[in-house]
This record gives C-alpha cells, sequence and structure tokens, in this order.
C-alpha cells in the first residue's frame, strides 16, 4: 500500500514575489541601476546591454520608427529576474521623451519602489511627480543615493531635503564616507560594517566588507584615515540624534524610506539596495476594489490592466494589455470575465517578459506582470476575473501636463474625429476635454510622444488629419463637491471650465496663479490631479 506522506503531496511553494519601479528623475541612473540590478539577478550578463538599448532608442529622431520597432516586442517593459530565492519583477516607467501617463499608471501596478537621487542635485521635479503618485497608494519608497563616487552635497542636507520637500520621515541606514575621489564606501548602520570600495571608485576598484563592532572599531584605522574616523563617528552620532531609526512598519506604510548611499557606475551599494528589497519590501500587497479588498492569497484570479501598448504597423492590429495578476493562480488557456462589458476572454497566449526576450506564460501568480494580447477590447483600467463583477480601483486618470486645442483639416470629418478621440482616450493614449465656450476638443497628455502618438494614430486607423494648436491653458483640474457649489463654479467660470469624456467638470488653468486664486476663492471645493477612470 503506498503511503502519500503531507510533504510529497504538499505543492512546492510560490517563490514569493517584489513588484517594484524605480523613480528618478532623468540622468540619475535609473537605467544604470537597472542594469546592475539584472546583472546581479543574472538575467543580463554583460554590462551594456540595457544602456545599449536605452541609447539606441534615444539617438532615434524618428518617433514613429521608435514605436514600430517597440510595436508589441516591449520586453523593456518589464523585467522579470530572480536573486535569493526571490522573483523580482522590475517594471519600467518610461522617462525622458517617453514620458506619459502610462509612466505614471504603472505606479499603480507596483508594490514598491526605489528612488534614485543624484548625489550632486538632490530631489529633482521628474523624481518629484513620480513620488507624489506613489504616495496616493502609499507605496513603500527605499531611496538610492547615487554617483557618490562625484562629488556631492552633503548628506545631512540631502536627508533634510527628502523629508522636507516629500515629507517624509528619512532614516540613514549606509552612511558615505566621502564622495567623489576621496569616496571610501559606505558604513552599513544596520549590520554595522564597512562596506569599503578600494581604488576610490575608479574601474576596477575592489569591494571589501569589514566587520565592526561599531564607528570606533580600531579595523577601521587600517583603511581610512584619522579625520575620516573621526567625521565618520561624529556623523554617526548626529544621524542617532536627529534621525529615527529604521522601522519597517511605518517603511511599510510610506511614511519612511530607508536611504542607501552608492554608485550605480561603480555598482557599489547596488547589492546592499537588492537586499533591502528582499529583506524590507512587501510582497504583493491587498488591493482595493469597490465594495471590498483583494488579497493575493484568494482562489480566484483577478487582475487589472495598467497599460495597453499599441502596434503602430498598420497590419498588424494587435495590442498588448499589461496586466497585474492580483489574486489567484493563473493558468494559461484560463477564461477571464472583463469588468467593464462582462464579456468573457479565453487567455490563449500571455506573455511573460524577461529582460531580454519573452515567452509563453504557462501560470502566473500575484505580483506578476503577463501581456494579453488583444485586438482592443482590453482597456487601461479594465478589471478581470474568474467570474465575480468587481472592478480595481487606483487606476485613474492623472491630469495632463500638455493640453492642446485640436484642428480638424477637413471639417466634413468632425464625427470621424470626435469617434476617434473618444476610442483613444478610452483607451488610455490621450484624455480629452470638451470646453463648455466654443467647439473645439482639447487633448491632454503628460508627454510629448503622448501627443506625437494620438496625431499618428488618429490619421492611421481613422484616417483623420488632425493637427494640434496652442491652447491658453497650462493644466486641468477636476472638480468636485456639492453640486449646487460645483454649478456656481461653472456659471462664473464659464471660460475655464469643460467636461471630460465622461461628463465631469474640469477646471482648465492658464497658470499656477489662476489655480491657486481659483482654489481659495472656492474652499468647499476641491480641484484634483486624478480622477477615478469611469
Ligand atoms: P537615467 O536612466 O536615469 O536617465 O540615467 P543613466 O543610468 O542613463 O545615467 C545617466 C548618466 O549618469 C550616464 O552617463 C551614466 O553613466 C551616469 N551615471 C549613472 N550612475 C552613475 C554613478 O554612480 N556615478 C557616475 N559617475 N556616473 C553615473 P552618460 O555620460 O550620460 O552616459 P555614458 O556615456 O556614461 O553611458
Amino acid at each position: 500500500m503506498s503511503v502519500t506522506t503531507a510533504a510529497s503531496a504538499a505543492v512546492p511553494a510560490i517563490q514569493p514575489r517584489r513588484t517594484f519601479a524605480i523613480i528618478a528623475h532623468p540622468d540619475a541612473g535609473k537605467t544604470t541601476l537597472t542594469e546592475k540590478l539584472l546583472l546581479l539577478g543574472g538575467a543580463i550578463h554583460l554590462a551594456g546591454q540595457v544602456k545599449a538599448r536605452g541609447e539606441r532608442r534615444r539617438a532615434r529622431s524618428d518617433w514613429m520608427k521608435i514605436e514600430q520597432d517597440r510595436g508589441i516586442s516591449v520586453t523593456t517593459s518589464v523585467m522579470t529576474f530572480d536573486y535569493e530565492d526571490i522573483t523580482f519583477n522590475l517594471l519600467d516607467t518610461p522617462g525622458h521623451e517617453d514620458f506619459s501617463e502610462d509612466t505614471y499608471r504603472t505606479l499603480t501596478a507596483v508594490d514598491s519602489a526605489i528612488m534614485v537621487i543624484d548625489a550632486a542635485k538632490g530631489i529633482e521635479a521628474q523624481t518629484r511627480k513620480l513620488f507624489e503618485v506613489c504616495r496616493m497608494r502609499d507605496v513603500p519608497i527605499i531611496t538610492f543615493i547615487n554617483k557618490m563616487d562625484r562629488e556631492a552635497r552633503d548628506p545631512f542636507e540631502l536627508m533634510d531635503e527628502i523629508a522636507d520637500t516629500l515629507a517624509l520621515d528619512v532614516a540613514p541606514v549606509s552612511w558615505p564616507v566621502g564622495s567623489g575621489s576621496d569616496f571610501r564606501g559606505c558604513y552599513d548602520l544596520l549590520d554595522n560594517q564597512m562596506l569599503l570600495l578600494e581604488g576610490g571608485g575608479a574601474a576596477g576598484s575592489k569591494k571589501t566588507a569589514i566587520a565592526c563592532k561599531g564607528v570606533d572599531d580600531e579595523r577601521l584605522a587600517k583603511v581610512m584615515s584619522d579625520e575620516q574616523r573621526a567625521k565618520l563617528a561624529e556623523d554617526v552620532e548626529l544621524i542617532e540624534a536627529a534621525c529615527p531609526p529604521f522601522d519597517q512598519e511605518s517603511y511599510l506604510e510610506g511614511h519612511m524610506t530607508p536611504v542607501y548611499f552608492g554608485s550605480a557606475l561603480r555598482d557599489f551599494g547596488v547589492k546592499e539596495v537588492l537586499d533591502g528589497l528582499a529583506r524590507f519590501a512587501p510582497s504583493p500587497r491587498p488591493q482595493p476594489a469597490d465594495g471590498r479588498t483583494v488579497a493575493p492569497e484568494e482562489d480566484k484570479v483577478t487582475g487589472f490592466v495598467f497599460k495597453v501598448q499599441a502596434n503602430m504597423d498598420k497590419n498588424h492590429r494587435d495590442r498588448v494589455a499589461f496586466m497585474r495578476i492580483c489574486s489567484g493562480k493563473f493558468r494559461r488557456g484560463m477564461k477571464l470575465r472583463q469588468s467593464r462589458t462582462g464579456k468573457s476572454l479565453a487567455v490563449y497566449n500571455p506573455i511573460l517578459f524577461f529582460a531580454q526576450s519573452r515567452e509563453l506564460a504557462e501560470e502566473a501568480f500575484p505580483g506578476d506582470i503577463i501581456g494579453v494580447p488583444n485586438h482592443g477590447t482590453l482597456r487601461v483600467g479594465d478589471t478581470l476575473t474568474e467570474g465575480e463583477d468587481i472592478r480595481f480601483t487606483g487606476i485613474p486618470n492623472f491630469a495632463p501636463e500638455i493640453l492642446r486645442r485640436v484642428r480638424l483639416d477637413d471639417p466634413m470629418k468632425s464625427k470621424q474625429l470626435r469617434g476617434a478621440l473618444e476610442d483613444l482616450a478610452e483607451e488610455g493614449v490621450t484624455q480629452v476635454f470638451r470646453p463648455v465656450l466654443g467647439a473645439s476638443w482639447i487633448v491632454g497628455v503628460v508627454g510629448q510622444l503622448q501627443l506625437d502618438v494620438l496625431a499618428t494614430r488618429i490619421e492611421v486607423e481613422y484616417n483623420v488629419k488632425a493637427g494640434f494648436e496652442a491652447a491658453p491653458y497650462d493644466t486641468a483640474r477636476w472638480i468636485d463637491g456639492d453640486k449646487g457649489e460645483i454649478d456656481r463654479l461653472i456659471e462664473a467660470n464659464r471660460g475655464s471650465i469643460a467636461e471630460d469624456r465622461d461628463g465631469a467638470p474640469v477646471f482648465m488653468a492658464r497658470n499656477n496663479w489662476e489655480l491657486n486664486h481659483i482654489q481659495q476663492t472656492w474652499p468647499d471645493l476641491r480641484f484634483t490631479a486624478t480622477r477615478e477612470r469611469a
């Protein structure tokens, strides 16, 4: 008689997941850090592979070519790698000229983020914007202060800047000794060891770790000058007095950020950040839906679409919808119900993304991202389930940062233009606004490339020639509050009011001053920079 023991019958445990993004201002070192993380995870084997792709992409002036090349070969959108028995899903947040609403929406699909800051520059505009999106969902953030091998600002000044501008508690977990040509390495405050970069960070520098009893450990005398040791001891004393100790709970709630220093280029401090992600960052988090919160441990599969990549090739109209699995075990061929339409969809060719390839996904778990090829049925914000009628919330529209008036070359095509704009808005390519006064549509995007994609798709897919002209508005805010009060505001400001595609009222501001002024004049109304998709 054969006996099945509990152990032999047990399903192998699912590897823990960390689904994260890197947020940074352009040039802070996101690509370099990504590459070093992928090298550590064994997902690429040669330095320069991510970078080369990034540069080739940037060097091309013809954006159509970029889109064609990217088409549906979007391998860099999600990069999956394993490290120390954990599966890491790194979601790319497009930056530079391909900054778009997708950049923001990607952050709705992660459980944590790494914020990269250039040590010479501190918090820059784009870091701040991306941080605000993370804050909406209390996404926990690990900070990496990069480029310590170059002249850097005073680390205490940087700590203050992060704490003040982002209203975050800042807890250094490593601390630099020197910077630029004097950079000696970092003292690991959590595990009491000196991580030494011999050779000051020049190419070929060696890394060594020296276990210490504290910053006054005699072993440090051999590797640092007396002056450096005294400074380190003084700094650590100040940190203990001025900074709160690292508290994982507070980090997980999004109130505190642990700070690491290093140099992505010299591959220094990168392993520590990855270890930090493994040690502290959350596993796939429960996701808010209307009516209830979905826990990752639930049996039934649920997920949401946070990005749709269209193929610009006219002959291949396929799209890939990027879906984050929120619960259950997804299996290839599964039938999923699209909550928006109630229709069901069999997913025969789901894609799993790796740094340099993609594969058919036989199965996927909460926290994983799969690509679902489709012909335009799936839209940004869609919820897919094994049957339950729920919708995930928190995949909103973001206030546009570029607003343009649509100019139609052939007035006979206004119906087609309307159809095109409505379709593309629903797909998440653009936002459209209809001013209360005047007949032209206003489109809103957050990046220039998004506008170029829009113009081409209107022409190629809908056969309508349209151009964009400057609109007198700088930004838009959704208006929320008491209906009577909203009506009074609309009456008093008709020239600045528009409706979004769902008919929700929007205030179009000419500049920041006007936005502040309207907020002060109508203190009972809320002017919001995001709106849940209907
Ligand atoms: P991004 O993706 O955030 O835009 O930044 P990216 O990694 O492309 O880095 C921007 C520039 O900063 C690159 O230099 C890169 O080599 C450099 N860099 C990144 N990390 C470090 C670091 O730790 N130390 C130093 N000294 N430099 C760093 P580049 O001149 O624009 O490109 P390249 O010619 O070096 O490739």
